[in-house]
């Protein structure tokens, strides 16, 4: 018996020192990005993402052609209320309430979906250091079809092939040259 307790206590004491921090960063929602990366010299994110289908992936689960998918797969709940759904078409869904009380469902899948939680990197001091923002739970994931592919992915009820470059070259935002 004391044996298990023991034991008990060096897996929680592991567990506690090997989660990683990043897990405690807020999700801050997409109008605060858009402070500081809306206009031209920045290179107009905000509106690149706001006219990508991105923008629009919750709203999309509370068409007809959802609930029809929904149906289908013999859901109880509105396609706009499963877990089955939201979970690839909102932004940190799944994630501790406390950390996402600031996202806006109806914003989709918005820039922290792919750039991380952003509470401790939004600060200019720390935006304007990479290394600091990626310390500070910054994703910036250059080339790497894996980031996509966490929902781009047969799991998807409409699941079309999903081609890197083409994809990206749809969602494309970069910093103008001339403001880097
Ligand atoms: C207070 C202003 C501010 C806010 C708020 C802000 N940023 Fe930034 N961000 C910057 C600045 C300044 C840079 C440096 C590059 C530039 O000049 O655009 C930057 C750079 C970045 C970069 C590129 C990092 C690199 O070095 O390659 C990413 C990605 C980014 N921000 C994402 C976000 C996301 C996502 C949010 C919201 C969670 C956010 N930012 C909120 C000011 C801000
Ligand atoms: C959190 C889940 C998620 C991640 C991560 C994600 N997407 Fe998406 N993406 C979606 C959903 C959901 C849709 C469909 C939205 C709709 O139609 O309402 C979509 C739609 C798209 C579309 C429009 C559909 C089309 O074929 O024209 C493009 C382009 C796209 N994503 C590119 C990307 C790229 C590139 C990445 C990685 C850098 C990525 N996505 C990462 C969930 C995601
Ligand atoms: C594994 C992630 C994932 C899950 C789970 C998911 N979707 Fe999607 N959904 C996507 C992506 C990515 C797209 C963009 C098109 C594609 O490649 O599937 C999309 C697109 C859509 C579209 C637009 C398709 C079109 O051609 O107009 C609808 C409608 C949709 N999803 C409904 C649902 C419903 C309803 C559920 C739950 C039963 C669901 N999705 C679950 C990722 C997902
Ligand atoms: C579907 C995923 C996805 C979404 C949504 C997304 N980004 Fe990005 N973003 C990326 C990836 C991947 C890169 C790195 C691309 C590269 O440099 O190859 C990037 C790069 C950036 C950069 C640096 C560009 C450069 O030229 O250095 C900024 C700034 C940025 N994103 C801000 C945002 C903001 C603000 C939002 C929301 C309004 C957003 N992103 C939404 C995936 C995403």
């Amino acid at each position: 018996m004391k044996r298990t307790v023991e034991v008990a206590v060096v897996v929680a004491l592991v567990l506690f020192l090997v989660t990683p921090s990043t897990a405690q960063h807020k999700y801050v929602g997409v109008t605060m990005c858009s402070a500081c990366h809306k206009t031209e010299k920045q290179g107009k994110q905000f509106d690149i993402w706001k006219s990508s289908k991105h923008a629009s992936a919750f709203k999309t689960l509370e068409t007809p052609k959802a609930e029809e998918i929904a149906k289908a797969k013999g859901l109880k709940v509105k396609a706009s209320e499963a877990p089955e759904c939201l979970t690839c078409h909102v932004t940190g869904y799944g994630v501790d309430k406390a950390l996402t009380a600031a996202v806006k469902v109806q914003d989709g899948v918005q820039c922290e979906s792919c750039h991380g939680a952003g509470s401790d990197y939004k600060s200019i001091p720390v935006m304007k250091d990479k290394a600091k923002a990626v310390a500070a739970g910054l994703t910036i994931a250059k080339d790497d079809p894996k980031l996509c592919t966490k929902c781009h992915n047969s799991e998807s009820p409409t699941y079309k092939e999903f081609k890197y470059k083409e994809a990206w070259e749809k969602i494309n935002h970069p910093v103008p040259l001339a403001t880097k």
